[in-house]
C-alpha cells in the first residue's frame, strides 16, 4: 500500500505532537484509512534544534516553500500560526493542488473566504478542526454530527489562557496580574498575552464557529470583543456571593425572526449561574456548548491547547484528506458545512441591541437615599433588579453596591448607568458585566 506522504510546516509543540502521534498510532491510523500516513518532510527555522519526537527517516530543511510546493508530498500541514508567511506557504500548497491542514484560527478568521473558494478551485480540503478548542472535534460535531440541525446558539470557553487565569482568581483569591504571571510560568500565556486576554484569539475561533454554525461567511470583524483585563478578585467574588462565575466567552446566537433575523456575535467575561456546565470548566480546559433545533444541548469538553491534544484533531484532519485522496472533490463534506453557494452573510446585531442581564457593581459615598436613588434610574429606564448586595463599609470607607438586572438591551441599559454614573454620590470604578442564564 503506498502511503500518504505528509509535509509539516512549523516543529513547534504541535509539530512535534502530530510526527509523535503518526508514528506512535501508525498501525491504528492506517487501519482506518486503509493506507500508512507518513511524515516524510518537515521545515523548521532551526533545521538542528533537539525535539521531543523521533525525527528519523524525515527530511527537515529550513525552507517553508520548498515543502509547499514539494513533487513527492500529498498533503501539507500548516502550524507556524499567524497571517504571513503562513497565507502564502496555504496558497503555494493550493495553487500545487495539494489539501492543506492547518491550525491558524488567525490566518481563518481574517482570509479564510478567498483560502476556501482557492481551496474549492484546485478540488482540494483544507482541514481546520484543530483552529477550534484544540482537541476538542467541535468542528465536525458541528459540521457533521449536528448536521441534521438548524443551530440556534453555542457558547464556549475558548481560550484556556484566560480560563486558567479567571480560574485562579477564584480558587485563589488572585489579582488579575498574578494570575497572568503564574500563567505565563507555566507556559499557557505567551510573553506577549494580548491576543489571548484581549479575548482576540476567542473572537477568531467565534468566528469560524459561527461560520458553520450559521452558513455565513467568515468575518473576523462582526465579532463583539472584550478580554479579561477588567475582571476584578472583588467582582469574581460578588458573582460567587450570587450564585454566579465569571468565564469568558464565546457566544453566536441567532436573534429576531423574518426580515429581522440575525445573530449576536461576542466575547466577553460574563457571569455564568453556577449550576451551569460551563460554570464548572476551570483551569487551561474548553468547552462548547451547542443548541441544535433537533437535538437540543450538546457539550464538549476537554483540551483546547497542547502539542499532544491539538495533534490529535491535526490527525484527524490528516486521516479525512487520506481517505478522500482520488475521490471527486464535488461530493466532499463542504469545508465550512454548508455548500459555498448557500454561504450567506447574516446582519450581525449591534451590541446596543444584544438584551442580556447585567451586573453593576458601584463604589457610592455611604449616605441616605443612595439605594433608592439608584433603583428610581433603573425603574424609569423599565430595568428591574434581581439581585442586590451592599457590603457594609468599613470605618470611612466607601460602600459598594452590586446589583444584577433583569434582562435588557444593552443600549437601554447604558442609558441607565450614564444616569446613574452622573449621581454625585458614585464614585469612580464601576464595573459592568453581562450576565446569561442559558435558559
Ligand atoms: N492560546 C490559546 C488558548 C490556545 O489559551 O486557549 C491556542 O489557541
Amino acid at each position: 500500500m503506498t502511503a500518504v506522504r505528509v509535509a509539516v510546516i512549523g516543529l513547534g509543540t504541535v509539530g512535534q505532537g502530530v510526527v509523535r502521534l503518526l508514528k506512535n498510532n501508525a498501525a491504528e491510523i492506517a487501519r482506518r484509512v486503509g493506507r500508512p500516513l507518513v511524515v516524510t518532510q518537515v521545515s523548521s527555522r532551526d533545521p538542528h534544534k533537539a525535539r521531543d519526537c523521533d525525527l528519523s527517516g524525515i527530511t527537515v530543511v529550513g525552507d517553508a516553500l520548498q515543502i509547499a510546493r514539494e513533487a513527492d508530498v500529498d498533503v501539507v500541514v500548516e502550524l507556524i500560526g499567524g497571517i504571513s508567511p503562513a497565507r502564502e506557504l496555504i496558497e503555494a500548497a493550493l495553487a500545487r493542488g495539494k489539501p492543506v491542514v492547518t491550525a491558524n484560527k488567525a490566518l481563518l478568521a481574517e482570509h479564510g473566504n478567498r483560502l476556501f473558494a482557492q481551496a474549492r478551485k484546485a478540488g482540494v480540503s483544507i482541514g481546520f478542526e484543530a483552529a477550534v478548542a484544540g482537541g476538542i472535534p467541535v468542528i465536525k460535531a458541528i459540521r457533521e454530527g449536528l448536521a441534521g440541525n438548524r443551530i440556534e446558539r453555542l457558547a464556549g470557553i475558548i481560550n484556556g489562557t484566560c480560563n486558567y487565569i479567571v480560574t485562579q482568581m477564584q480558587e485563589k483569591g488572585q489579582s488579575f496580574a498574578d494570575a497572568l504571571r503564574d500563567a505565563q510560568k507555566l507556559g499557557y500565556a505567551e510573553a506577549d498575552p494580548t491576543f489571548d486576554i484581549e479575548g482576540l484569539d476567542a473572537a477568531h475561533k467565534l468566528t469560524i464557529l459561527a461560520s458553520i454554525a450559521f452558513g455565513m461567511p467568515l468575518d473576523a470583524k462582526s465579532v463583539a470583543v472584550e478580554g479579561i483585563t477588567k475582571v476584578t478578585p472583588q467582582d469574581i467574588q460578588i458573582a460567587q456571593v450570587f450564585g454566579y462565575r465569571i468565564k469568558l466567552l464565546g457566544i453566536a446566537k441567532r436573534s429576531g425572526q423574518g426580515a429581522d433575523a440575525g445573530v449576536e456575535l461576542r466575547v466577553h467575561p460574563t457571569l455564568i449561574p453556577e449550576t451551569t456546565l460551563l460554570a464548572k470548566v476551570d483551569g487551561v480546559l474548553n468547552s462548547v456548548l451547542i443548541r441544535g433545533n433537533a437535538v437540543g444541548e450538546v457539550g464538549l469538553y476537554g483540551r483546547g491547547a497542547g502539542g499532544d491534544a491539538t495533534a490529535s484533531a491535526v490527525v484527524a484532519d490528516l486521516i479525512d484528506v487520506a481517505r478522500g485522496l482520488g475521490a471527486d472533490p464535488r461530493h466532499a463534506v463542504p469545508p465550512l458545512a454548508f455548500q459555498p453557494d448557500a454561504v450567506q452573510a447574516l446582519p450581525v446585531l449591534p451590541m446596543a441591541a444584544v438584551a442580556s442581564a447585567f451586573y453593576l457593581r458601584l463604589k457610592v459615598a455611604d449616605e441616605a437615599g443612595v439605594l433608592s436613588k439608584l433603583t428610581t434610574i433603573l425603574a424609569a429606564h423599565d430595568i428591574s433588579v434581581e439581585a442586590i448586595l451592599q457590603r457594609e463599609p468599613q470605618g470611612h470607607e466607601d460602600a459598594h453596591v452590586a446589583l444584577i438586572t433583569s434582562v435588557i438591551e444593552q443600549g437601554r441599559f447604558d442609558h441607565a448607568l450614564a444616569e446613574i454614573l452622573r449621581l454625585p454620590f458614585v464614585r469612580e470604578g464601576a464595573a459592568m458585566l453581562r450576565v446569561e442564564k442559558f435558559d
